[in-house]
């Protein structure tokens, strides 16, 4: 060794006693500090106590939030809650994502949480995802125009007229891309779907169909997401700073899309997409360039969930015979009673095959797209006996509600038919989440994974490849779910 390494060796010993000696009073403090503050750890009612639940507060500034997310990389993402659930409970506090959080693993809080309004919770998303959405976001807004927007959207995605329209250009966009798949290489599904629900989504919130505008929206939307977990710095050439750039060009784009629907002196009276809805609302809140910059963040929870429901559905199906058996013969006998009739599929045809909605709401459960759900508190709340004090996070964990085994038998094991006869509507099965924000887009959802797997398995046979899950920062395959795929046309099937 020489002298140099020593003597920084040497060096370095002392620093590092010093920094750790730091850390550990700091953190003593940091939680001794939150132990102290009666107002904010011990709400006293009538003549009882409530009490912050059980946890711990981790590390400073950090918490827990390593742990958390090295859980969720590895191959057992419920090891975080469950360590935590058999040490303190279904609901405990922790300290993820920069701030003190009382975690829900429990159904009835995470429901009460979900049906509570903006004088009691509003929406906490990391701080990168804020300064991306803006502060109109129909994500991040509350009260009376969060309810406007929220209602105009879902009325939108229920109405027959705009389902049968939907499914037709499903239809239209599905049948485009399996035309161009090849026999002779792999089928990738993740990318396939994506494609084609974006192209849905784009046309159903502002009407573009195909062309340039349409490319130009796809290479944009792609660099605005790269954005959405990244460090919350906006200096030029950091990827948040390419984000926002990119989210301006779109909001440009889509500016010029309204004022032309303006220009057509009306906005058509049958509302053709969700732009138009919002256009022919007379509220004034509703600005034009509120609208604009909603369209781009509509397209956040719309773009990725749809994809990975449809790739984790035929993941599950591809790993599990029977159901893929009893799904394709519910799905043909369909196409072929269809075909002698002489008529075409319409929505409702879609939505009336109960295996195939069983398989999407164990697709739901199992593959847990949106893991659950932020809000921070604007006071004191106080939810089965459990405290959460205001300025706290609370999050509402459906993951672990839906693998618990004392709500589904064998949660782990994929089981299309534990839904024969079995409600959806119930708190313990909320991956749609519930309340006021309640997912407009749910209906959509449902739609476009029914309309996939009734084309895909009536018109291929398939060998899928090895690939596995991956749960963090988002769900999604690690391969992107290749497939070896054979026309059925040419096997008489
Ligand atoms: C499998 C697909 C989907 C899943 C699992 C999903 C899940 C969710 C969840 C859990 C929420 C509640 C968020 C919260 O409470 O803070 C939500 C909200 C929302 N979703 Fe979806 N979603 C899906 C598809 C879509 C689609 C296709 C759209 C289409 C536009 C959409 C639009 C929205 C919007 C706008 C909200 C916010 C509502 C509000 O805060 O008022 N979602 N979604």
């Amino acid at each position: 060794m020489d002298s140099i390494t020593l003597w920084s060796l040497l060096a370095t010993v002392p620093i590092l006693f010093l920094i750790s000696a730091l850390i550990i009073i700091f953190h003593r403090k940091f939680i001794i500090s939150r132990r102290v503050k009666p107002s904010s750890s011990i709400l006293y009612r009538r003549s009882s106590i409530i009490q912050l639940p059980l946890g711990n507060l981790g590390w400073p500034f950090i918490g827990e939030t390593l742990e958390f997310i090295s859980c969720a990389c590895s191959d057992c993402p419920e090891s975080f809650m469950d360590k935590r659930r058999r040490m303190y409970g279904k609901v405990f506090k922790s300290h993820i994502f920069g701030s003190p959080t009382i975690v829900s693993t429990d159904a009835e809080v995470n429901r009460s949480i979900l049906q509570s309004d903006a004088k009691t919770f509003v929406p906490f998303y990391p701080k990168s995802l804020t300064e991306l959405m803006g502060k109109s976001s129909i994500l991040l807004i509350n009260g009376s125009l969060q309810r406007r927007i929220h209602g105009l959207i879902g009325a939108f995605f229920k109405s027959p007229h705009v389902k049968a329209r939907i499914t037709h250009d499903m239809q239209k966009y599905v049948q485009q891309s399996m035309n161009k798949w090849h026999e002779n290489c792999p089928v990738y599904i993740q990318d396939q779907a994506k494609n084609i629900a974006f192209q849905v989504l784009v046309k159903a919130l502002i009407g573009i169909d195909q062309g340039d505008q349409l490319e130009f929206l796809k290479s944009q939307f792609q660099e605005f997401i790269a954005g959405l977990m990244s460090l919350p710095i906006n200096i030029p050439g950091s990827r948040l700073h390419r984000s926002l750039q990119a989210k301006k060009r779109m909001v440009k784009l889509i500016q010029r899309i309204i004022q032309e629907k303006r220009d057509r002196s009306s906005v058509s009276t049958v509302s053709e997409d969700v732009a138009d809805v919002l256009l022919n609302d007379t509220s004034e809140e509703l600005t034009d360039d509120l609208i604009s910059d909603n369209m781009i963040d509509l397209m956040i929870p719309g773009e990725d969930s749809v994809p990975v429901l449809i790739t984790l559905a035929i993941k599950y199906l591809s790993d599990c015979p029977a159901a893929l058996q009893q799904l394709t013969e519910e799905n043909l006998t369909l196409k072929r009673l269809k075909e002698k009739q002489g008529e075409t599929l319409v929505w409702s045809d879609y939505l009336s095959l109960p295996f195939t909605r069983n398989v999407i709401s164990e697709t739901l459960r199992m593959g847990n797209i949106i893991i659950g759900v932020m809000r921070k508190a604007v006071k004191d709340v106080e939810i089965k006996g459990y405290l959460i004090p205001k300025g706290w996070c609370a999050l509402a964990y459906f993951r672990s509600v839906h693998l618990d085994n004392n709500l589904y038998d064998f949660p782990f094991q994929f089981n299309p038919w534990r839904w024969q006869n079995k409600e959806t509507n119930n708190c313990n099965f909320t991956p749609f989440g519930g309340g006021q924000r309640l997912c407009p887009g749910l209906d959509l959802a449902r739609l476009e994974a029914s309309i996939f797997l009734h084309h895909f398995t009536t018109q291929f046979r398939w060998v899928a490849e090895e690939d596995s899950i991956i749960n963090f920062p988002t769900v999604r395959m690690k391969r992107g779910m290749p497939v070896w795929i054979k026309r059925r046309e040419q096997t008489l099937n």
